[in-house]
């Protein structure tokens, strides 16, 4: 795809009703010949609207009209570029496991989290967080309360469980894993949250302080050289969940289908979160048409059977596959 045509398909796709400020810069690249050029001079898995806005407010170009945008990214554009160039797309985001949830509450407890493409592994604690899932009652941790409540809208017969599952262990894989303890990393997060987007800072912040008090164990590595040996680890008496969101876009097709062979090919469970036009490698199920074709959208799906569409950010939760069966431990 040309470089106009993915921030055209951005502006409309995905920043529309999320973000005004990235679909604005979106359209202004577009009608812009020089942007374009400093951008296709990038390598292309480099091109991507959300890691160039990002690294551009990370190097201090703040939200503000495209004209001025434009002045800053331009002044800026070797300190943006070199940004661009060391920085990956790491958008971690906990509001996810609001759609994990009803799949690993019915899955035998306890469960062994194996997360791959887990960013700083906020989506690790699904046990940690509450739940407003539509107009039904809240849903908390034992404890009581989380500071992060995460609010998801439902649609269809989605099977939410009244607990949370007991989660023993608890490790993610990743090419390059931030570190909640590390301010600069943590500000990368934040940047990769866009503009307007407050209530998702603000989630993410909380999120944070969550798993600073237990950080996560997260290998350094590409998941398919490590995820075998690594698996191998989880304890025997847990049910091993592996799972993945928003990471298989960032794989060559051969590496997709290396992967889903062999999540297919482990003990336990393999639960996959991701974008609608990945939806044919991690399953094999004919699906409904899409509720809105002009939102961008996630598949949710389990051991290659899909059984919802998602909201991208854990938003929302249409679901349209088989509900699972009770768990093992009663409710
Ligand atoms: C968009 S982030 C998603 C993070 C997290 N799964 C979530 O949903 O919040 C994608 C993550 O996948 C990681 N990633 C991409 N390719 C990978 C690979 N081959 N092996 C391991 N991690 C990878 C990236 O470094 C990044 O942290």
């Amino acid at each position: 795809m040309q470089t106009s045509d993915i921030y055209k398909r951005f502006a409309s796709f995905e920043a529309r009703g999320e973000s005004p400020c990235y679909e604005e810069w979106a359209e202004g690249v577009v009608r812009d010949a020089d942007l374009l050029t400093l951008i296709d001079e990038l390598p292309v898995c480099k091109r991507q609207p959300n890691l160039v806005f990002a690294a551009a407010r990370y190097a201090g170009v703040s939200a503000q009209p495209v004209d001025e945008f434009r002045t800053a990214l331009v002044a800026r554009w070797p300190q943006v570029r070199e940004l661009i160039l060391t920085k990956r797309t790491q958008t971690n985001e906990p509001g996810r496991c609001a759609v994990l949830l009803p799949l690993l509450s019915a899955l035998p407890q306890p469960l062994a989290l194996l997360e791959v493409g887990a960013s700083a592994g906020l989506c690790l604690y699904p046990d940690k967080f509450s739940y407003q899932y539509g107009d039904l009652p809240h849903l908390d941790p034992a404890r009581g309360r989380s500071a992060t409540v995460l609010s998801c809208a439902i649609d269809g017969p989605v099977p939410v469980l009244r607990t949370l599952p007991e989660v023993i262990w608890r490790v993610g894989i990743d090419l390059n894993p931030l570190d909640v303890t590390q301010s600069e990393d943590m500000r990368w997060l934040e940047t990769l949250v866009w503009p307007e987007q407050e209530s998702r800072r603000q989630r993410l912040h909380a999120a944070i302080d969550i798993a600073r008090r237990d950080p996560p164990q997260l290998i350094n590595g590409d998941l398919n050289e490590t995820i075998v040996t690594v698996a191998s680890h989880a304890p025997s008496d847990a049910t091993l969940v592996v799972f993945h969101s928003a990471v298989l876009a960032y794989l060559s097709a051969d590496a997709r289908a290396q992967f889903v062979a062999t999540a297919k090919s482990l003990r336990g469970h393999w639960i996959s979160n991701e974008g609608l036009p990945l939806a044919p490698i991690v399953s094999t199920t004919v699906l409904p048409p899409p509720p809105d074709p002009t939102k961008a959208l996630f598949v949710l799906a389990k051991d290659g059977e899909a059984v919802a569409y998602a909201g991208p950010h854990g938003q929302s939760l249409l679901w349209f596959g088989k509900v699972p069966d009770r768990p093992i431990r009663d409710p």
